[in-house]
């Protein structure tokens, strides 16, 4: 038996990394799973952010090939999540393969660091457009048809530390992760009543993405077989109700992340209305924890 027998599930930005952990652990429970790459370098160049879905440049088939060998059901799109059609397509495309969607993953990314200073408009447009716009894109797309079904339905999303804490060099990266954050919170509110749960992952793992970073540097423990249970956790039905989560992973450690709302203070006094010097005044009181 395993944890997705039945489960129809479409992970984005499959054909590597993280995604590629996903989509083969999510087959060998038992899914179908749809595996989307648009292909392209780490920064998106060649994928673009055209609506191709020709291949080029895709490694979605070598992951489907890897799946069929074991025994498992798969087929490969390669669309960008980063337009409208692409990402009907490829909620369609799973559709029409295997009758029904269960689970979406929204995993594709690219990366285009520069500091705020050296940030061109194109480069924020890029990175904003795969993460959060693709994010909503697939969700939207997905959650449609979930509804329609009544049968509920899983998205797992992908965060950052990055965008949950900021980091040098990273302003569209971080703003387009901390917006996928958002997303989750507001998506998991609106999609309750439908039984979808909505959570996110903030993955940290050595892949194309990061093996370049001196952390990653003969760091064989952190690979991206650490996350995928995590991403199974979320869209298995043990996960239950529980929505709006951010789980974390890096390497053997799980943890989660949460906002933090201080207690704060009230005015005293008579006026309700606080003044700059007050708020310096009591600076400690309204930001401790
Ligand atoms: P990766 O570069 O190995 O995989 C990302 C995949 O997304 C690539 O195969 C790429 O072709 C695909 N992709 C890019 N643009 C696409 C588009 N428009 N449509 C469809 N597919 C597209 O990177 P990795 O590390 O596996 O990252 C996976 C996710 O995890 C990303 O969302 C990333 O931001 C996130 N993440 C990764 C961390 C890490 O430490 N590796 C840390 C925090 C978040």
């Amino acid at each position: 038996m395993g944890l997705l027998d039945g489960k129809v599930a479409i992970v984005t930005g499959a054909g590597n990394g993280i995604g590629r952990e996903h989509a083969l652990l999510f087959a060998r429970e038992g899914a179908k799973v749809l595996v989307n790459d648009a292909g392209g370098g780490r920064d998106g160049a060649v994928a673009d952010l055209r609506d191709s879905g020709d291949g080029a440049g895709s490694s979605a088939e070598s992951v489907v090939a890897e799946i069929r060998k074991a025994g498992g059901e798969a087929i490969a799109s390669f669309d960008s999540v980063a337009v409208a059609e692409g990402a009907e397509r490829i909620v369609a495309d799973a559709e029409k393969a295997f009758g029904h969607v269960d689970i979406l993953v929204n995993n594709a990314g690219i990366l285009v660091d520069k500091s705020l200073l050296k940030m061109e408009e194109s480069m924020w447009d890029s990175v904003i457009a795969v993460h959060l716009k693709g994010t909503f894109l697939c969700s939207r797309a997905f959650a449609k048809r979930a509804v329609a079904r009544g049968e509920g339905g899983r998205i797992v999303n992908t965060t950052s530390v990055s965008g949950l804490l900021g980091n040098f060099g990273q302003s569209n990266y971080a703003a387009a992760k901390a917006g996928i954050y958002g997303l989750t919170r507001t998506m998991s509110i609106e999609l309750q009543k439908h039984r979808i749960t909505v959570n996110a992952l903030a993955p940290i793992a050595k892949t194309r993405m990061t093996n370049d970073l001196p952390m990653f540097q003969n760091m064989e423990t952190m690979g991206p077989e650490h996350v995928a249970p995590a991403a199974l956790f979320l869209a298995s039905d043990l996960c239950g109700g529980r929505t709006g989560y951010v789980l974390a992973v890096a390497g053997a450690r799980m943890y989660a992340f949460k906002v933090v709302e201080t207690a704060g203070k009230f005015k005293e006094g008579e006026s309700t209305v606080w003044t700059a010097n007050e708020i310096a005044d009591n600076w400690d009181a309204i930001v401790r924890a």
